[in-house]
């Protein structure tokens, strides 16, 4: 009892030296203006020394995806850093692999800005922009999730592959937090971005979002992610969502029929109740307009519930039980890890080549 005190003791004596370390810095000492290259010369710009990277590039309009708000737990930041970062920081290794730290790749939100800095940054995040939107409607799908629909005021219209994510500002009493969201808009328009979000029980962005009401301002920035969508017309597609993994599922398989009505794609769906269950009745119908298209639910707590005549157990019993080993597939899914686990050893064992499988785990 008294060795636990004392780690926790000296673990918030630590923690409490680094903060007024990094107070004492942003007061004490002066790095006058830095410049960042990017891209040898593409793109230089001069920033006040002191802040981090990721907020130096913010600042500067170059938005940098990040999932924690700079707090160096998404790992979302990579940047290759080619001179000017310093050492690879204690903070940054969990989330580098050695081939990343010899290859000077950094998490733009732990490297300060002290001096002259020399990075590469890909360009598809080079065209990311900061929008603003109004909410033109805010409907609830189940108990804890709800549609948000924002109509984009500046710029007007988002050019985004189907998949991607855009990353909202959310206001806190420490500043404002930035958190990923995908979009799940079911038509091309690019007037506007469609949101499924989940009410987390405390959570600044989810909260703040169940909050708003039609007409209020949201700003976000986008697009980000990497997936890619075969263009193979004999490549079959397999979505396997959870919960808000619906999210960027639904923009992937109405993005597909939009484009190639006579694509072949499964949609396996897992929630645990019927109270769950979102978007079906749109899954049926486009099932009926495009007949390569199939969407199966399953429950995994139903506990004998008479009205439901569906699939149940677990997502990964589904895709095990429908999917034939056939034709070269792309799997796209979105869900908690241990789901991605399962489908993904599912997947292999039907065949699908590792390189074809994607995840976003959340
Ligand atoms: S922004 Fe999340 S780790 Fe850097």
């Amino acid at each position: 009892m008294v060795y636990l005190l004392s780690i926790l003791v000296l673990g918030g004596l630590l923690a409490g030296l680094a903060v007024l370390l990094s107070v004492a810095e942003s007061y004490l000492l002066d790095y006058g203006i830095c410049t960042i290259d990017i891209n040898s010369g593409e793109r230089p710009i001069q920033v006040e020394g002191g802040q981090t990277l990721l907020s130096s590039l913010y600042s500067n309009q170059i938005f940098i995806p990040s999932a924690c708000g700079g707090k160096g737990s998404c790992g979302h930041c990579k940047i290759t850093v080619t001179s000017g970062g310093g050492p690879v920081l204690p903070t940054e290794r969990p989330y580098l692999s050695r081939l990343e730290v010899r290859s000077n790749v950094r998490l733009a939100c732990q490297v300060k800005v002290r001096q002259d800095i020399y990075v590469r940054i890909p360009e598809e995040f080079l065209n990311i922009k900061l929008f603003s939107a109004t909410v033109e409607s805010a409907r609830e799908l189940t108990y804890d999730i709800k549609e948000i629909r924002l109509r984009l005021k500046e710029p007007a219209e988002i050019s985004y592959l189907p998949g991607q994510y855009v990353q909202v500002e959310a206001p806190s009493p420490d500043g404002p937090v930035f958190r990923a969201y995908s979009i799940s808009s079911a038509s091309a328009e690019p007037s506007v971005v469609e949101l499924v979000v989940r009410l987390v029980p405390g959570g600044i962005a989810s909260t703040y979002l169940h909050n708003l009401s039609v007409g209020d301002e949201v700003t976000f920035t986008g697009p980000y992610g990497e997936f890619r969508l075969s263009e193979d017309p004999s490549v079959e597609l397999v979505c396997v969502g959870g919960g808000c993994g619906m999210a960027p599922i639904r923009n992937i398989i109405y993005s597909l029929y939009e484009k190639w009505p006579e694509r072949s794609c499964w949609f396996f769906f897992g929630v645990r109740t019927r109270s769950d269950i979102f978007y079906l009745e749109q899954f049926k119908q486009l099932q009926r307009q495009f007949p390569d298209f199939q969407v199966v639910y399953a429950l995994s707590e139903a506990h004998g519930d008479k009205q439901w005549d569906g699939e149940t157990g677990f997502i990964h019993l589904a895709v095990d039980k429908y999917l034939e080993p056939g034709p070269r597939r792309q799997a796209f899914l979105c869900g908690p890890p241990l789901m991605i686990k399962a489908v993904t050893t599912v997947l292999r064992e039907k065949g699908v080549d590792p390189e074809d499988i994607f995840y976003d785990e959340f």
